[in-house]
């Protein structure tokens, strides 16, 4: 093995009461990868990614992140240098200026009060400024958060990531709000800054277009089992038509 799994899933399940929401999942991922996640409503996909963000515990299984059990990664500031979180509805204080929104990608880091006056700090002043310019938002700083399109808003909550430099990026459905060029414009922006921070990603997708063209690998779930895992430019047409196949069509 020359390069290093940050992630492995191994046989990992989930019950919500008799619900199986996940079952018996396994599969590695190495540093840098770039995954989306696919597959129809209901596959279990935002399961996945809350087991990863430690929302909840898998009814069974084990995940390991750098080869250590993810359930005794519970420091919250060593939790958020590995994982970060991006969120289709953004998670930003809409009333809160855009620099406010993006120190507090330090949150976790050094706590709300000193985040809020680390504002005042020039290193930090100049790196959120940095993290905006990277984003194509270097005159927001001072807006109101809420003034900003939607498209603008999950442009901060990037520059928010690029403060909090997680290893792994996790996003549930991060463009589903937005329209197809906006929905683009963040997909590459995410797949570039990650690519140039050596981060690993995984996203879940509506857009199968967006997923092939966008990310490295595509893992397909289905009724809660692995469907695929195969490089992106290796899925035929036909899996993706089995994969979105109705289960009383089948
Ligand atoms: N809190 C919950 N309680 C009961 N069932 C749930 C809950 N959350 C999700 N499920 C069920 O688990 C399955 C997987 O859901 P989910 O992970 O949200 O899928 P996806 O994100 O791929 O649409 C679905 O059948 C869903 O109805
Ligand atoms: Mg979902």
């Amino acid at each position: 093995m020359s390069k290093k799994n940050i992630i492995e899933l191994n046989q990992i399940s989930k019950n919500y009461e008799r619900k199986i929401a996940l079952s018996s999942l396994s599969f590695v991922v190495e540093k840098g990868e770039t995954i989306a996640l696919i597959g129809p409503s209901g596959a279990g996909k935002t399961t996945l990614l809350n087991m990863l963000a430690s929302n909840f515990e898998p009814s069974s299984g084990e995940i390991f992140i750098d080869g250590r059990p993810l359930s005794q990664l519970t420091d919250r500031k060593k939790r958020a240098k590995k994982i970060g979180i991006i969120r289709q509805q953004f998670d930003l204080v809409g009333q809160l200026a855009v620099i406010h929104n993006v120190l507090a990608g330090r949150l976790a880091d050094w706590g709300l009060g000193k985040s809020l006056l680390n504002l005042f700090i020039p290193q930090e002043r100049q790196a959120a400024t940095q993290a905006l310019t990277r984003v194509g938002l270097p005159d927001k700083m001072y807006e109101r958060t809420s003034n900003l399109s939607g498209g603008e808003q999950q442009r901060v909550a990037l520059a928010r990531l690029l403060m909090q430099k997680p290893e792994i990026i996790l996003a549930d459905e991060p463009v589903a709000s937005l329209d197809p060029s906006r929905a683009e414009d963040i997909l590459e922006m995410l797949t570039k800054i990650a690519k140039e921070e050596q981060q690993t990603v995984i996203a879940s997708l509506h857009s199968v277009e967006y997923a092939r063209k966008y990310f490295s690998r595509l893992i397909a779930l289905k009724n809660g089992e692995l469907f695929f895992d195969l490089p992106a430019d290796q899925v035929t047409n036909k899996q993706l038509q089995e994969l979105y196949q109705l289960k009383e069509l089948k």
